[in-house]
């Protein structure tokens, strides 16, 4: 018999399987040990929604990562269960897939690796360990047999990792390109964008610099290099105090401390970005380059949620990324980050242009 379900895994499957990607965007990496399967893809996609998987039974991954809101929370630094805050924003899941580590740090390789982290976190899932959310799984009757057709194991011998694989499935469906900037860039439609939007590229590429870390290829545009750079963001909060911060968060983290939960659970720590996990100084308070895709609908912006909308971004680095230009701040910012004297205009046309790289599809991901 053919239920509802397994047709709407059909429909899924026929794009998703042949990890065929939307205008601007390359082929989704699959990783060869997860391949995608339609039942995979749509387990992920109720398991991303399961609030069971928390301390107080309300918080799913779609609770910071919501399909109304561009798969985030809009929040500047998101809530976990009990209403607890953590020090980061919650970056969008959409196109996480092409991410080649994950996290603002990135400190997972994988979607796999990533997805283990939040149920356990204590300001998010809030789950003592990884026991109770496997529990709910093997008393749950439709996860079982479901389990059992996708990864063909028994209810006692369902893992995280089965868990994780098959969130990760799900995730490399939450693909999104087609915007009006690629209709005009990659599908030489010349009136896909505005004539605001066109100027707002030209200084995207041009006296604005952001392409030199906001990447766009021959061929398509993740808007990120997949590297980590200090920009000036949140960094004032412990200028001066790196040295101490950065020893404290060495000593804690030899002593054992998880560095999920230290840098999530400690705003100064949270500070200290890719040096948390490369232990390299001249990586204090650097963050991985986010992509620029939906930006419109994924305020507020930056790993701390500190600037509230694309014109104060784009303030932001018209600055230079600091208040002066002898900013003792200036040793740690990357080269990149200088003033740009950019006109009130220029301005404008920037942030119209980042209007112009909201996808149509952001909608249509989740079939539960
Ligand atoms: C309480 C809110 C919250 C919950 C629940 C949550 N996340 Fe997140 N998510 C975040 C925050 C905040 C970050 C950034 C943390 C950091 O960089 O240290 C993040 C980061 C991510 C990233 C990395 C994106 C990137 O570009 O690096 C992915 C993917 C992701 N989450 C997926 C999930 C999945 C899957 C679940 C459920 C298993 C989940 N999240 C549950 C808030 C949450
Ligand atoms: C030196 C590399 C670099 C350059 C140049 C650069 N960016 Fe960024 N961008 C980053 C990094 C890194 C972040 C995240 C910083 C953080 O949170 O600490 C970021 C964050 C952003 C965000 C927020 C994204 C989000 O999801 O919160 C926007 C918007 C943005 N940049 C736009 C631009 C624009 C517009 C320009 C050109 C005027 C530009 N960037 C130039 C590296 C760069």
């Amino acid at each position: 018999m053919l239920t509802k379900l397994s047709l709407a895994c059909m429909l899924a499957g026929a794009s998703v399987l042949t990890n065929a990607a939307p205008l601007g965007l390359p082929p989704v990496p699959i990783p060869e040990n997860n391949p995608q399967t339609p039942e995979k893809i749509h387990l992920g996609d109720k398991l991303f929604h399961d609030t069971r998987f928390s301390a107080d039974g309300k918080v799913s991954c779609a609770t910071c990562h919501s399909q109304d809101m561009a798969f985030t929370d809009n929040l500047p630094v998101s809530k976990g269960f009990n209403d607890l805050t953590g020090t980061r924003n919650a970056p969008t899941v959409i196109n996480s897939a092409y991410m080649k580590t994950l996290f603002w740090d990135g400190r997972e390789p994988d979607l796999e690796g990533q997805s283990k982290q939040p149920p356990v976190n204590p300001v998010e899932g809030g789950l003592p360990n990884h026991a109770p959310l496997l529990e709910v799984i093997r008393k749950d009757s439709e996860y079982v047999s479901t389990f059992k057709a996708v990864f063909g194991v028994g209810a006692g011998d369902i893992s995280m990792d089965h868990v994780a694989k098959a969130i990760a499935s799900f995730e490399r469906t939450v693909i999104a390109g087609d915007s009006p900037f690629d209709s005009y860039y990659f599908g030489g439609e010349k009136d896909a964008m505005t004539p605001a939007q066109i100027r707002g590229l030209e200084l995207f590429v041009g006296k604005g610099r952001c392409v030199s870390c906001h990447r766009i290829e021959q061929t398509q545009a993740l808007f990120t290099d997949n590297r980590f750079h200090n920009i000036g963001i949140g960094f004032k909060t412990i200028q001066g105090k790196e040295q101490q911060t950065a020893a404290a968060f060495i000593k804690s983290k030899r002593e054992g401390a998880d560095v999920d939960i230290t840098v999530l659970t400690r705003k100064s720590m949270s500070e200290l970005g890719r040096f948390a996990v490369t232990e390299n100084v001249t990586e204090v308070g650097a963050f991985k380059t986010p992509t620029l895709r939906n930006i419109e609908k994924t305020a507020p912006y930056m790993h701390d949620g500190s600037l509230e909308t694309l014109k104060d971004v784009v303030n932001f680095y018209d600055k230079g990324g600091r208040e002066k230009d002898e900013d003792p701040l200036s040793g740690f910012l990357s080269g990149g980050i200088r003033p740009l004297d950019l006109r009130a205009r220029e301005k404008e046309d920037l942030v119209e242009f980042m209007k112009a790289l909201t996808s149509p599809q952001l909608d249509q991901f989740t079939q539960r």
